[in-house]
């Protein structure tokens, strides 16, 4: 499948067999990352494939294989590394791998030598029976009035994506073909690990976007309204 038809047919994958992937195969991940686009090209970002025994996850599951993603520390870091490995999420359940975003956990050894920091983790591996979703009907997601100044069936890309604990912190203002994309912020979330992880689904659901669309979708910052409560991420067309 199309990475475009995945945006209504990826789930989370928390069940998974006990087989790694092999070289060959990861090396077709390696391979398939070189054509992701990032947000911010200028952010340098790597990433590393852990086996689950160099893992600590505080949650009762783990996948047998992970990304570790890296990046250097610069302005929108989060939301790159958001944009850049959910087109990975997208890739790997295309290619019939189950994949899982994993906030609650770390590297044992985190190799920050380069002076780049350990963002997140990304499990991945042959799924347990068949996960796919069926269609946009099929997820437990804010509704298309709720994530927008008005409903606009283009923003289904985005309304549907993942997101840490489902908080889907995204709303859309729109003003002529832009779009404005802020983030929900209650004060509380802004400097905690939340906060990082609700940046990281702001990338995601750009992500979302860019895929829905990939020729036409132009990023850009705008000079908008501050908005109460919400912290603005960026802009876009399609
Ligand atoms: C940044 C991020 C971090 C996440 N961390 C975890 C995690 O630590 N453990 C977990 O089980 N799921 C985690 N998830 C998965 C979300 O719970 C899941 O995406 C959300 O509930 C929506 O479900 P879906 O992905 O099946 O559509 C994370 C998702 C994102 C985007």
């Amino acid at each position: 499948m199309e990475l475009r038809d995945m945006i209504y047919a990826r789930r989370s994958v928390r069940k998974y067999l006990d087989q790694p992937l092999n070289e060959g195969e990861l090396r077709e991940l390696r391979y398939a990352f070189g054509r992701m686009k990032p947000l911010y090209p200028g952010i340098r970002v790597r990433w590393e494939i852990l086996e689950k025994e160099q893992v600590r996850l505080f949650m009762p599951w783990k996948a047998p294989q992970l990304m570790a993603v890296y990046s250097e520390k610069k302005e929108g870091y989060l939301e790159n590394v958001g944009f850049l490995f959910q087109q990975m999420d997208l890739y790997l359940q295309s290619i019939g791998l189950g994949s899982c975003w994993i906030g609650l956990g770390k590297p044992r050894y985190q190799n920050e030598e380069d002076g780049a920091e350990f963002v997140i983790l990304l499990g991945f591996g042959k799924p347990q029976g068949t996960p796919l979703r069926i269609g946009s009907a099929d997820f437990k997601r804010k509704t298309p009035a709720q994530i927008a100044d008005r409903v606009d069936a283009a923003l289904e890309p985005a309304r549907v994506a993942p997101s840490s604990t489902n908080s889907q912190p995204w709303f859309f203002v729109h003003e002529e073909d832009a779009y404005h994309a802020y983030m929900v912020t209650d004060g509380l979330r802004k400097h905690t690990m939340i906060g990082a992880m609700n940046r990281i689904d702001m990338g995601i659901a750009l992500a979302h976007m860019y895929v829905a669309n990939e020729a036409r979708f132009r990023f850009f910052y705008a000079e908008v309204p501050k908005k109460d409560g919400y912290q603005y991420i960026g802009s876009f067309t399609l």
